[in-house]
């Protein structure tokens, strides 16, 4: 079996917590990693300030070495800060309003993932298998290849592709799209960003798909599928049940004194669709006055990218508006929202996911979203809640237990959640048996095992 090497901009050293409450997709590559030994490198998340960075950090846990590496000031700020999440990160989540092409980012960018193929070449043997993740790394295997190496390089997108109107705005769309297509197998999340990425590819002539999942472009020939991301799902499940004894978790139950609980669970992050999720719950309880006192929203919302100008905005939009809401809804005796503005503990965020009676994921745009199947896994068997989850989720492919919204339609997000917290127990576990049927028998670690197993089949 040939040795992994894995990048990605973010690396998760373990802390040897156990799969759930570290995080099952770290876990998982860490799995993968172990079983044939490999590499897991990427940024330290440090700045190195106006010096050059060190040489690669190098750690070894078994047969895992973790390679970590710092950035200069401006390699971060246009980089990370800049293309990627000013440009690369609203374009992908079809947000062409809030894209801010500075040519220096852009240049900023490609000059990073040049660095990272400079440090990672000297690392690589002739048979190991690469795997990059994610948006920040797009151009790494072009650089790789301009390097010399031919090694099988795969990349896996864990955010959307949109269709090619948008990218086409972009003005580099050229290179991003040719940085696609040097990988030797591509994975998307859903068969609509493969369809996206396709119909990117033909339109203006860039390439061609030659059957079904076989492309070619800028003379490179290459395959690409649709893998959708899982949980550790059983680890999970046992996780939360557990977890709803934490004595944080039972605090909160009885601080809301018998209400239902409605939770969200977001990054603070505009793709997450949360001033329109806070005017559809809004919406819902001037609908139905007969819910006024009887529920809590508890939206749970750490801070995240706070140095990108969009994201600080946000921030106090979020606020402004619960404080909103609560003063106009509210009573004497009952906030309707609690709104807490940082992370949660792994253990008492799968508490809640249990106990809560809705969990309310309405994302504008999404990738996957994750925290969707955390509370469907997360769930009582004998009385589980109801997932309300956003037609615009990459989970909204496969969790057809959900009641599916569009979170524009603050109208009709509102009536879901009045179908939500009404439903009677027996459709609750229907819904609940088929989405946690589908989450068991795809979990992260298949999708880790068939990305891979494609990357490495001739
Ligand atoms: O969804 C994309 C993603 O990179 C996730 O993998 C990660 O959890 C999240 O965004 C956090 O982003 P950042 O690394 O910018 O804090």
């Amino acid at each position: 079996m040939s040795r992994l090497i894995i990048v990605s901009n973010r690396v998760s050293v373990p802390d040897h917590k156990g799969a759930a409450a570290a995080g099952g997709l770290a876990v998982a590559l860490q799995a993968a990693l172990a079983e044939r030994g490999g590499i897991w490198m990427g940024w330290s998340g440090k700045s190195s300030g106006d010096a050059e960075p060190e040489p690669l950090r190098m750690t070894q846990d078994g047969n895992i070495t973790y390679a970590l590496t710092d950035l200069t000031q401006t390699d971060v700020e246009e980089y990370y800060q800049g293309f990627a999440n000013r440009v690369l990160w609203p374009i992908c989540h079809y947000r062409l309003d809030l894209a801010e092409y500075a040519r220096k980012e852009m240049t900023g960018y490609f000059r990073v993932n040049r660095f990272f193929a400079h440090r990672l070449a000297p690392l690589i043997e002739p048979d190991d298998i690469i795997w990059v993740h994610d948006y920040h790394l797009i151009p790494l295997a072009a650089e790789l290849r301009q390097m010399g190496l031919k090694n099988r390089i795969g990349f896996f997108l864990h955010i959307p592709w949109p269709p090619a109107d948008v990218v086409l705005a972009m003005p580099v769309h050229e290179e991003i799209m040719r940085g696609l297509s040097s990988y030797d197998l591509l994975g998307f999340q859903t068969d609509h960003d493969l369809e996206n990425f396709a119909g990117c590819l033909k339109r203006e002539g860039m390439g061609i798909e030659k059957s079904p999942g076989h492309f070619s472009a800028h003379g490179h020939d290459f395959r690409g599928g649709a893998y959708s991301i899982g949980i550790e799902t059983a680890g999970f499940a046992e996780f939360a049940r557990k977890a709803a004894s934490h004595s944080m978790v039972q605090k909160v139950r009885q601080s809301i004194e018998g209400r239902d609980l409605i939770l969200g669970v977001d990054r603070l992050d505009y793709s997450k669709g949360i001033t329109q999720r806070i005017d559809a719950f809004e919406r819902f309880i001037t609908n139905n006055p007969a819910h006024q006192r009887s529920i809590t929203y508890l939206q749970i919302t750490p801070k995240s990218r706070s140095e990108v100008p969009e994201y600080e905005a946000m921030q106090n939009a979020v606020a402004e508006q619960a404080g909103r809401v609560n003063g106009a809804i509210g009573t004497v005796d009952w906030v309707p929202i609690r709104y807490i503005n940082r992370s949660i503990s792994r253990p008492i965020l799968a508490g809640l996911y249990r106990i809560a009676k809705v969990g309310l994921v309405t994302p504008l745009r999404d990738g996957m979203n994750l925290v969707a199947k955390e509370y469907v896994a997360a769930q009582d068997p004998e009385n589980p809640g109801v997932l309300v989850l956003s037609r615009f989720a990459g989970a909204a492919r496969k969790l057809k237990g959900a009641l599916l919204v569009n979170p524009y339609d603050v109208d009709g997000t509102a009536n879901a959640l009045a179908r939500a917290i009404n439903m009677p127990l027996q459709e609750r576990q229907e819904r609940w048996r088929g989405m946690m049927d589908y989450l068991l028998e795809n979990d992260v670690s298949r999708w880790c095992e068939t990305f891979l197993a494609d990357l490495t089949a001739e």
